[in-house]
């Protein structure tokens, strides 16, 4: 790896090597947003490994396997740290990760549940997530935590990912899949609903369509806090303010990927 660390006149260390980032595809890209727009001076690499989505229905030992393999080439590019933006592969294998690579700042999104039931006295909080993140031991922990504070409802959406990936954001396909989803609810009482599956903020506007009156939540900004707050503790910030770059990989290759990636990170919120 290309250490590049330099030491600043006021005694500041800082590092102007990217920010890795990794995700199932193009999903992690809600997170990179808020990454650029928190430490406009970074560069970044993005990771978006589309030719094996989705994650969230696969076995914990394929995905700690891919996991791997992605934090690798991140690595090799030169990462300075990795942002896992993905919840389902967080909850699998942040852990190993960590283990594996104790000299690397290492940064895992997780649901936003605690402002979602905070916000409200007693509410009904609905959480989207994938199949894996809503099995895990992880998510079940965190949903004890505040089971006695909010109504709280697993809602797991298996192939919401793939209309996603596949460029559906706010078309009839995706509408009516949500409209079923949430057909066995009254859409009155939902209080919140958190985001737990980084793809799910790209159509963050087309649920708000399908749950008006509903309040949103998503773990991206609290994410790339916490990693320029990681980032700052290690002296591993950049020393430039401004025009950090983006830099994407898809494991597709293909060019319609790439550019569907640039496109999803200029998307208006
Ligand atoms: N975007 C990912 C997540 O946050 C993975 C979705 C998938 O590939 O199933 O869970």
């Amino acid at each position: 790896m290309n250490a590049k660390k330099v030491t600043l006149s006021e005694n500041k260390i800082c590092d102007n090597r990217p920010i890795g980032i990794m995700d199932s595809g193009v999903g992690g890209i809600s997170v990179l947003r808020e990454l650029v727009k928190l430490m406009p001076g970074e560069d970044f690499i993005y990771y978006g490994d589309s030719a094996y989505a989705p994650y969230g229905t696969k076995p914990a030992h394929e995905l700690i396997d891919l996991t791997m393999k992605n934090a690798r080439f991140l690595l090799d590019e030169g990462a300075k740290a990795i942002v896992i933006a993905c919840n389902t592969a967080t909850s699998v294998a942040a852990g190993l990760l960590r283990k594996f690579y104790p000299e690397i700042p290492i940064i895992g999104i997780e649901p936003a549940l605690k402002p979602a039931v905070l916000a409200k006295e007693h509410s009904r909080v609905l959480v989207m997530a994938t199949v894996v993140t809503l099995e895990q031991k992880k998510f079940g922990d965190m949903m004890h935590l505040y089971e006695e504070d909010a109504d709280i409802i697993k809602v797991p959406c298996p192939g919401l990912v793939e209309l996603i990936e596949s460029g559906h954001l706010k078309d009839d396909k995706v509408i009516e899949y949500l409209e079923k989803k949430f057909s066995v609810f009254k859409k009155e009482e939902i209080d919140a609903v958190v985001l737990g599956c980084t793809h799910y903020p790209l159509i963050k506007n087309t649920i708000q369509q399908v749950l008006p009156n509903t309040v949103i939540y998503d773990g991206g900004y609290g994410t790339a806090k916490q990693t320029k707050r990681r980032l700052e503790e290690c002296g591993l910030l950049s020393d430039k303010e401004e025009g950090g770059q983006v830099v994407f990989y898809n494991s597709l290759g293909t060019d319609e990927m790439l550019e569907f990636s640039r496109k999803l990170l200029e998307l208006p919120e």
